[in-house]
This record gives C-alpha cells, sequence and structure tokens, in this order.
C-alpha cells in the first residue's frame, strides 16, 4: 500500500513509519515539523534503507494537502498530526482545538474526494476519563479534564460519524495507552522539546544529568505502592499496531486499545529503569498534579482477537532502549 503518514516526523510517526517500510509497505509523510526535527528522516532511511517522500504541509492547510492527493495514488492514510501537550492545551485551547480538529476535518475531507477509504486515527487512552480499569473499547466514555483530551474524544466522534454515513469508509480508532522506549537502533525516540511532560523522557533526562530529579506527583493514590499506575507500551509494539490496524480494515468503525494490559506503578518503572541501565534516578515525592488519575491500564482482548496483535516488548525493555537514545541524543 502506498500510506500517506500526517506526522511522520515526531515519536510514534516515525517509528511506525519505520514498520511500514520493513512490512513492504511505500510511504508518504506529512509533517509541519512544530515538534519534531527534519534529521529524523534521514535516521528513518538509515534505519529501513528505504526513501520516504516528504512533504513539509501543515495538515491544517487544505490545498496544500490537496495537492498530495492529486500528486500520488493514495490507499490509506494514518493520522498523527496533532498537538500533545495536556498542560499547554489547557493555556492555550484554541489553539489545540484548531490544529487537532481541523487537521481531522481536512484530511477526511480530501479522502472522500479522492476516494480514499482507509483511515487510521491516533486517539489515547485519555477518553476513558475516569472509567475504572481495566479499560475496554465498549465503554461509554466520560469527558476528559482537558482541551487535549477533548480534542481527542471529539475527533474520535465526529469520524465516527463520518463512517456511518459513507459505507466505503474503513476507520481504525487506536487508543494508546503510554508509549516509552525508543528504536532498538537507539537513532530515534521521544526528544521533546522543552522540559518533559511525560515521564520516561523525564527519567532519561535526569539520568543523563539534564535534569536533578525526578518529581514523582503524589504517593498517596489506592495503587500498590501509592503511586500512580499506567499501562506502559514499548513504542515500536505500538507501531506494528498500526500496521496490523492498516492491513486488516474492512469498511466500517474499529476501536483498539494498544497497550500491554499491565499496570506498572510510576515508582515500578523507575526501579526498572535502575535495574535495566545500572544507574541511579533521584526522585522527590510531590504532590499530585491536577488531572491525574491513579489507574490506567487497556484490556487488549478485541486487538488480540481482531488484529492478532500484541505487544511483545517488555518494561525492561523500553527502558533500555529509551536510554540508549537519550544516550546518543545531541540537540
Ligand atoms: N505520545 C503519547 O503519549 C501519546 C498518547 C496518546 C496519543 N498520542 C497521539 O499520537 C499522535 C502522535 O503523538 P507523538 O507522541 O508522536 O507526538 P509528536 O509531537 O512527537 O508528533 C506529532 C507530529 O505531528 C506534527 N504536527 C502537529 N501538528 C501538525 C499539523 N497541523 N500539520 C502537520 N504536522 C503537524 C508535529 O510536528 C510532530 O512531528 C498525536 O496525535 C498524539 O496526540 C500520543
Amino acid at each position: 500500500m502506498q500510506v500517506l503518514v500526517t506526522g511522520g516526523v515526531g515519536y510514534i510517526g516515525s517509528h511506525t513509519v519505520v514498520s511500514l517500510l520493513e512490512a513492504g509497505h511505500s510511504v508518504i509523510v506529512v509533517d509541519n515539523l512544530v515538534n519534531s526535527k527534519i534529521e529524523t528522516l534521514d535516521k528513518i532511511k538509515q534505519i529501513t534503507n528505504k526513501d520516504i517522500i516528504f512533504y513539509q504541509v501543515d495538515v491544517t492547510d487544505e490545498s496544500a494537502v490537496e495537492n498530495i492527493f492529486t500528486n500520488h495514488s493514495i490507499d490509506g492514510i494514518i493520522h498523527f498530526a496533532g498537538l500533545k501537550a495536556v498542560s499547554e492545551s489547557v493555556e492555550r485551547p484554541l489553539t489545540y482545538y484548531y490544529n487537532n480538529l481541523v487537521s481531522t476535518l481536512v484530511l477526511v475531507k480530501v479522502c472522500q474526494k479522492y476516494n480514499v477509504n482507509r483511515f487510521v486515527f491516533s486517539s489515547s487512552a485519555t477518553v476513558y476519563g475516569d472509567n475504572k480499569v481495566p479499560f475496554v473499547e465498549s465503554m461509554n466514555l466520560f469527558p476528559t479534564t482537558n482541551p487535549y483530551g477533548e480534542t481527542k474524544a471529539i475527533s474520535e466522534r465526529i469520524l465516527i460519524d463520518i463512517t456511518k454515513a459513507n459505507p466505503a469508509f474503513s476507520l481504525a480508532i487506536l487508543r494508546y495507552f503510554n508509549p516509552v522506549g525508543a528504536h532498538e537502533s537507539g537513532l530515534i525516540g521521544e526528544a521533546p522539546n522543552g522540559i518533559p511532560n511525560n515521564l520516561m523522557p523525564y527519567v532519561t533526562q535526569v539520568a543523563k544529568g539534564k535534569l536533578n530529579k525526578l518529581r514523582v506527583f503524589g504517593n498517596d493514590y489506592p495503587t500498590t505502592d501509592g503511586t500512580g499506575v499506567r499501562d506502559f507500551i514499548h513504542v515500536t509494539d505500538l507501531a506494528e499496531g498500526h500496521v496490523a490496524a492498516l492491513d486488516y480494515l474492512t469498511a466500517g468503525t474499529h476501536i483498539y486499545n494498544l497497550g500491554t494490559g499491565e499496570g506498572t506503578s510510576v515508582l515500578e518503572l523507575i526501579h526498572a529503569f535502575e535495574v535495566a541501565n545500572e544507574i541511579k534516578v533521584p526522585y522527590e515525592i510531590v504532590e499530585r498534579r491536577p488531572g491525574d488519575i491513579a489507574s490506567c491500564y487497556a484490556d487488549t482482548t478485541k486487538a488480540k482477537q481482531e488484529l492478532g496483535w500484541v505487544a511483545k516488548r517488555d518494561i525492561i525493555e523500553m527502558c533500555r532502549d529509551a536510554w540508549r537514545f537519550e544516550k546518543n541524543y545531541k540537540e
């Protein structure tokens, strides 16, 4: 298949481009580089030895997107492009709603015009809100606690309605849990701008000495050791889940959790990182962070049964690969 990957220079997108190329697909990447660096494309070429077509385009720009569809015959889309920092979304809701919703609307509109009927959307476990764990795809969704989460929940509803009205349209909504780790080559990984929002890049930057100390937000949650529990998934497993979903897609809406199904507490993750890499990670316990929930992990039965996909890499591998990338990475 010829697959258009929006946000393909970013963290999850770049790993998915590698998996797509390795599975024999050809790839067109569209990214405005607002949160990524062009060098990543060379790294992908180094890993795969394959070429990628690249457009530096903002996906909210309809005529620029349409231009790509007129230039290429596209079989399917994986739509990663989006802004993802929860706290920033609270400060800049308009930017988040505009970017994340308009990009999705433009893409589906152009897909319909050019008869492209396979669409894979990056959603998030955040749409489950305060449901009981493990989260199952069939659960009713609760409102999320921030504009970022709302852009995911609203995009899901928009895409589901459009799919209902178009019998030929095939939609996969993939709800990611907590992607961590990096490609085993150490060439691509998560390289956030500024202070990281997510736990693993924070851990690796503390290990590297770029940051002083890790802050653990709360140790009084109703969990085994009081710290938050998350379902960490290796980004390469996540990438492979996209290839499986794209291959499987049939008409209609298909929603899948992409997680391991196992909860790991923040303290367990820190200790696994220390064991995997023989390095200390100094941390301190601070107040809970508003909007954080106690536990978040997936029921992965549906992805296993329908896609034949399961996450294969364990927490030690996630920690080792994340650290290998951080050690290699130069700003
Ligand atoms: N990383 C996570 O923890 C996580 C969890 C759940 C869902 N997601 C979703 O997965 C997707 C990918 O996340 P990521 O972690 O790889 O983020 P990322 O920021 O590394 O990648 C997103 C990419 O999209 C690009 N982009 C953003 N807006 C764009 C626009 N209007 N036009 C073109 N390019 C644009 C950015 O430059 C970046 O390269 C996002 O939609 C995110 O919300 C991420």
